[in-house]
């Protein structure tokens, strides 16, 4: 049986499995349901000068029959009295003094941010992590992504809170900045213990057709808010590969979040490095029960792979993570459709005649629907397989024999770069494509 416990920049924590900070850590009930669940850790709704949130608060993507693909909203942090949330975290340390509880923290000025980290550490707090990350509310008030936005002020107060925490501190940055290397390193240099990411991103769901205001809609009028969910977890995920990666910042543990639902998507968000996951959409939406599919997941595939520990894979993706210009231009794979699975609805033929390279083509004299590919024309986009509704009728296959390998890079060094607007060296010169003429052949 693998050990799932972990050491996250000195928190111990039976698994890597936390709850972010979010409505399902309101409350020492939900905290204590969660760990009786299953849950390894829970980083406690946002501490600060309690709100006043307004009615209704959510938005959804529904993506046909998938409910909440994405989610939004426009919550700010606790509506509770500090001290509820401080008994209430105590009380949980009593009953699970081996599970991880971090006190998400949000104040204004330095002599707040000191007394209320004395106040979660008085408590019995295991971590505390600085929600740098909220991009609605909180932001227009000086607080949240307005400090993640701002490498410099972040520093300053990541430097405050050193000054005086006695537990590990996490900075929580804000997906809604084009380098996230900026922040993060603000925060390394500020002196944190570990690091997490993403929060919420800026964003609009949907407009309400009637009412022609954004959801949710209060009282006729509505905001910005912060998406979350599963349609959120590759930007989560390429933001945590940013940070790993980078020399200064590889060493300071990193705790994912964005769109976490699945021992899969846990899995990946470890081999880019993550050191615990966090997850609030997908507790929100299905329930704390979640977690047993995760750790069951979890532990086959550390069977399956022969691993005893988490750290035996974390960060093995990041090796092949790679620029673009580092990628082998030789490399050169074709379609292949398995005519024994094909159903014969023709998505392929039609993504790839409009959308792609007019590679595929449909039987003429009607005896089949199943298409063929035209092995000369196919780029070996993908697009196909990922269009095909039938698991494994489209694969690729590799075309080269693996023994030729030039990169961009490469070709740069060696004057092979396409340089001008009709340059022979470029990679599409005199790849086939149809006449303009034969795009309406078709018509009666
Ligand atoms: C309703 C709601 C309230 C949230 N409140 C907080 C909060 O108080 N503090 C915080 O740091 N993040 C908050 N978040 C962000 C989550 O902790 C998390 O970073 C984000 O939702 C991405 O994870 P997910 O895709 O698993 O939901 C909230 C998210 C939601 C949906
Ligand atoms: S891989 Fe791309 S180019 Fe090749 S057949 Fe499929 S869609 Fe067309
Ligand atoms: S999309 Fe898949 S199932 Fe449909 S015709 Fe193409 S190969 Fe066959």
């Amino acid at each position: 049986m693998p050990d799932l416990s972990i050491d996250f920049a000195g928190i111990k924590a039976p698994n890597p499995f936390w709850l972010a900070s979010a409505p399902p850590t309101n409350s020492g009930y939900q905290v204590m349901k969660a760990f009786d669940a299953g849950w390894g850790g829970a980083v406690w709704k946002t501490l600060g000068v309690p709100v006043i949130n307004v009615s209704s608060r959510y938005g959804a993507t529904n993506y046909r029959d998938t409910r909440m693909a994405g989610f939004n909203n426009i919550e700010l942090i606790t509506d509770r009295p500090l001290i509820d949330n401080l008994n209430e975290i105590s009380e949980v340390k009593k009953y699970f003094p081996n599970h991880a509880v971090i006190a998400s923290l949000m104040v204004e000025t330095k002599e707040e941010w000191h007394q209320i980290i004395k106040d979660v550490e008085n408590a019995g707090a295991d971590g505390i992590e600085l929600n740098f990350g909220c991009p609605h509310g909180m932001c227009e008030r000086g607080m949240g992504s307005a400090v993640g936005q701002e490498p410099e002020v972040l520093k300053t107060i990541v430097e405050w809170v050193m000054e005086i925490a006695q537990i590990p501190v996490i900075t929580k940055l804000t997906p809604n900045i084009s380098h996230i290397v900026d922040p993060g390193l603000a925060a390394v240099q500020g002196g944190t213990d570990a690091l997490s990411l993403i929060n919420t991103i800026k964003s609009i769901i949907g407009i309400d057709l009637d009412t022609y205001a954004p959801y949710p809609v209060v009282d006729g009028k509505g905001t910005n808010g912060g998406y979350c969910g599963p349609a959120v977890k590759p930007i989560a995920m390429e933001m945590i590969k940013e940070l790993a990666k980078h020399p200064d910042i590889q060493n300071t543990p990193i705790s994912g979040i964005g769109g976490v639902e699945t021992w899969r998507d846990v899995v990946e968000f470890i081999l880019l490095g993550a050191g615990s996951v966090q997850v609030c959409t997908a507790a929100m939406h299905y329930g704390f029960g979640i977690v047993r599919e995760m750790e069951a997941g979890l532990i086959q595939f550390m069977n399956d792979k022969g691993y005893e520990t988490i750290y035996d894979f974390k960060g093995k993706a990041l090796p092949n993570v790679t620029e673009w210009k580092h990628l082998n231009l030789k490399h050169k794979v074709v379609a292949s459709i398995d005519e024994t699975k094909c159903i014969g609805c023709d998505l392929c033929y039609i993504a790839c005649d409009d959308g792609a390279h007019q590679a595929i083509k449909l039987p003429q004299d009607g005896s089949s629907r199943i298409p063929q590919i035209i092995d000369e024309n196919c780029v070996g986009c993908n697009l196909c397989s990922l269009v095909c509704p039938v698991e494994e009728c489209i694969t690729m296959e590799q075309r080269d024999d693996g023994t030729k390998h030039i990169t961009w890079d490469q070709k740069g060094k060696l004057g092979q770069q396409p340089t001008t607007f009709n340059d022979d060296k470029a990679g599409g010169k005199g790849h086939f494509v149809p006449t303009v003429q034969d795009a309406l052949k078709h018509r009666k």
